[in-house]
């Protein structure tokens, strides 16, 4: 079988002589063959034919050659038009083939040089029709993958959005079973020495001298766990309203007060040293409650070196441009990586119940955020662990001056 089976050819021409002619010639070469007597018909051919290539006498009446070729074009862009010339009209057959037509061919050609020109631009054809349905294919993959993108994306943000508002309700029920824990603690022994206390007074008369005695012990117990209550009260209070950041606290006072505070909270075998770079010693802060949370910061510190050979504190301040940071680095037991995520969180506590709340790192971090700034741990189980605040701040204007003679004493630990 002929490799030209059931390739479709459309012949347009006005003279019936050619037409017979090329029809003929078609079939023997193993064409299937269509003829037009003009540009019109042709066009229309086009549209129900579908042919592999269109053979196109240049000089026609009505529609010329040229005109067919640009029509051809719009309608049916894959498929290549041959211009028919007679010999000495090669010039224009050019002038057709800039206009969009794959080539010409002499009448009269020979049946080889027919069938290879068919041949060439049947396989030009067939190049033009793989390209655009690898286009196709192309366009139509990129919409599936930016489909498919999207789709993703909005299960992505789903489950993010989901496990958001799980997390904030699993933190919810830590902070509020934690809240619950250590309020319970101190209530419950309310409650039973105030349970105690009824039933002994009930028994009437004047106490002996050792109930009176355990009275007083019952009384003090009950005052201390009712202050112990005030404070829990008072740390959740702070928590939900932190200090306004307007309230202007300086770097440098702060860190005199921190070091007074310090001489009572620091065991005497720990080393301690509280530096402030002089830079940042007249530097205001948005952050009233900085002293009372580097105070909670060097406790756990001391806590942390408790039981450590050669223990060290040390209170750095320093000026970073328009920031001040302040950092507590001790060399204590460090913090397990699997809880280092959870330390910031309200309640989250390690040590033994009575000996702390949790909220000194959520309260520390919750205020350095409503003043701008943040809170960062870095810590290694062994080795120790290092908090650094960073808060924005600006010189105060007025101690600018009075900074700049300061810079000059400062720079040697302070303590
Ligand atoms: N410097 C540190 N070294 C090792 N562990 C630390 C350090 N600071 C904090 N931690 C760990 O983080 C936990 C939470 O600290 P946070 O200050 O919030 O609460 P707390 O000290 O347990 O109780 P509170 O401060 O309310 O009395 C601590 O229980 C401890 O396990
Ligand atoms: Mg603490």
């Amino acid at each position: 079988m002929s490799p030209e089976f059931d390739r479709r050819v459309l012949v347009i021409d006005d003279s019936p002589l050619v037409r017979g002619a090329l029809l003929q010639k078609l079939e023997e070469l193993g064409f299937l063959a269509l003829a037009a007597a003009d540009g019109q018909e042709g066009l229309s051919a086009l549209g129900h034919f579908h042919p592999d290539v269109v053979l196109c006498d240049l000089d026609m009446p009505g529609m010329t050659g040229l005109e067919v070729v640009a029509a051809a074009r719009e309608r049916a862009p894959t498929t290549p038009v041959l211009i028919l010339t007679v010999a000495d009209a090669s010039e224009f057959a050019v002038k057709a083939m800039r206009e969009g037509a794959f080539g010409y061919l002499v009448k009269g050609v020979d049946d080889a040089v027919l069938r290879h020109e068919l041949g060439s631009a049947i396989r030009h054809r067939q190049l033009l029709e793989h390209n655009r349905r690898l286009e196709e294919d192309n366009r139509r993959y990129r919409r599936d993958l930016e489909r498919m993108v999207e789709e993703k994306t909005r299960e992505l943000i789903k489950l993010r959005d989901r496990k958001a508002h799980a997390e904030k309700l699993s933190a919810l029920a830590t902070f509020v079973a934690g809240a619950a824990h250590e309020l319970n603690n101190p209530l419950a022994a309310i409650i039973s020495n105030l349970g105690w206390l009824e039933q002994v007074l009930g028994q009437g008369g004047a106490p002996d001298a050792a109930t009176a005695s355990e009275i007083r012990q019952a009384l003090e117990e009950t005052t201390q766990c009712a202050g112990r209550i005030g404070r829990i009260v008072e740390a959740l209070q702070r928590y939900a309203h932190p200090a306004a950041a307007s309230e202007e606290c300086e770097v440098g006072m702060a860190i005199e007060e921190l070091k007074i505070l310090c001489r009572e909270r620091v065991p005497a075998n720990v080393s301690l040293s509280i530096e402030v770079d002089g830079a940042a010693r007249n530097l205001e802060v948005g952050f009233p409650d900085l002293v009372l949370v580097l105070t909670n910061l060097v406790t756990n510190s001391v806590h942390a070196v408790e039981s450590r050979p050669s223990p060290r504190i040390s209170v750095k301040a320093w000026r970073e441009g328009e920031w001040a940071k302040v950092e507590v680095v001790d060399n204590g037991c460090g913090i397990p990586r699997e809880i280092l995520s959870r330390v910031c969180d309200p309640f989250f506590t390690t040590k033994r119940p009575g000996h702390g709340t949790g909220m000194g790192l959520s309260l520390a971090q919750q205020a350095s955020q409503a003043a701008g700034g943040e809170l960062s741990i870095e810590s290694e189980l062994g080795v120790g662990t290092t908090v650094t605040i960073s808060l924005p701040a600006e010189e105060e204007v007025a101690a600018a001056a009075i900074g700049s003679e300061m810079e000059l004493r400062a720079g040697a630990p302070l303590c």
